[in-house]
């Protein structure tokens, strides 16, 4: 870092991981009630990939490109989440000072591929001493839309059956720990490699996907999460014990527009209160993080290829 300028992964078009170029751009300037972040970790994430490819949910390209770029990405340094430590502040900003811990998700400003990031301050958390700058950018993205989905769409709780589709990866790994700290008792779809750690993680009965998986399974869950994208809303449903809810966070426009009733979609909602509440069960021991590699960011293809190829373990991370 010298004379305002930082290293950075900049997209100058869609396409395959080696599209992320990293060198030098402008050191960005925080604003009125942003703070400038120096990025000490941030995640490779799932949608960080999609938008890099141009690789959106079924029938969802239009209207994805129309808010991110039609033809490029508007943003061309992507990356949603981060934590580091506030290096300045813009005007009217009086809850973080420089050198506070932080952490935050940045939703499409994004920009966390970077040594530096500007964020609205109102959207950051303090990240407590005994939390890794590895740990809070690793828990946030799976984290927050485990949260979303299994406690603020369905309520998870004691007693109930959940199935976690994906349990392996960044949001599976999350939920089923979520899930199981509730009381629920947990099935997880992963591969069998992955399955000691799945079990650890808190679920009763692991599934293996390569095995017949979903279609061999007769039982039927209060609570069934998809993250692969693999069920749609009818083979999704057929999983459901009576009253049972289908959650489908990876779900393309058709059953988007199907969902209703006992069948939830959506978006993750990026608050600060679900960040705090992730890096405090950090914090006190409830929830792991999984990160299967840390990259320097000059290595950020590999980390894209890692993702791309749907089978990393909980997260992959960047360490700028
Ligand atoms: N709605 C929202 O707000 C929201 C938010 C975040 C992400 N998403 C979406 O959610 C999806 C998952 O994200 P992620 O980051 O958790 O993905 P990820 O980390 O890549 O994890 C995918 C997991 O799925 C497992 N898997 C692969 N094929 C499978 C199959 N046929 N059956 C069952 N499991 C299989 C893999 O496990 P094994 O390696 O063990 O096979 C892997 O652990 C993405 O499409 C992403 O865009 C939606």
């Amino acid at each position: 870092m010298d004379n305002g300028t930082m290293r950075a992964a900049v997209v100058e078009r869609y396409g395959p991981p080696e599209v992320a170029e990293v060198r030098d751009v402008a050191r960005p300037t925080p604003g009125p009630g942003e703070a400038l972040v120096r990025v000490r970790a941030t995640a490779v994430t799932t949608g960080d990939a999609r938008i890099r490819a141009a690789r959106f949910p079924t029938g969802m390209g239009p209207m994805a490109r129309l808010g991110l770029g039609l033809t490029k990405p508007r943003r061309p340094i992507l990356g949603g989440t981060f934590s580091g430590e506030v290096e300045s502040v813009g005007a009217k900003v009086t809850t973080v000072a420089p050198g506070d811990r932080v952490c935050g998700m940045n939703g499409i400003r994004m920009g966390a591929h970077a040594q530096y990031v500007t964020v609205p301050a109102a959207r950051l958390v303090t990240v407590p001493d005994s939390v890794s700058h590895e740990q809070a950018a690793g828990v946030l993205f799976g984290g927050t839309t485990a949260l979303y989905f299994l406690r603020d769409r369905a309520s998870v709780r004691e007693g109930a059956t959940v199935l976690v589709n994906g349990a392996s990866g960044a949001i599976g790994t999350n939920a089923v720990q979520i899930a199981a700290r509730q009381g629920a008792v947990v099935t997880g779809v992963c591969s069998a490699a992955n399955a000691e750690l799945v079990m650890k993680l808190g679920a009763t009965r692991t599934i293996d996907h390569r095995d017949g998986g979903l279609d061999r399974l007769t039982d039927r869950f209060d609570i069934v999460l998809d993250t692969v994208g693999n069920l749609s809303v009818a083979s999704g449903r057929a999983l459901l014990a009576d009253g049972g809810v289908l959650l489908l966070a990876a779900a393309g426009l058709p059953d988007m527009l199907r969902a209703r009733g006992n069948v939830r979609v959506g978006t993750s909602k990026e608050t600060a209160e679900a960040f705090a509440t992730l890096v405090h069960q950090v914090a006190d021991g409830t929830l792991e993080v999984i990160v299967e590699e840390s990259f320097p960011l000059d290595r950020i293809a590999d980390a894209y290829r890692r993702v791309d190829t749907g089978r990393k373990v909980g997260n992959v991370l960047i360490t700028p």
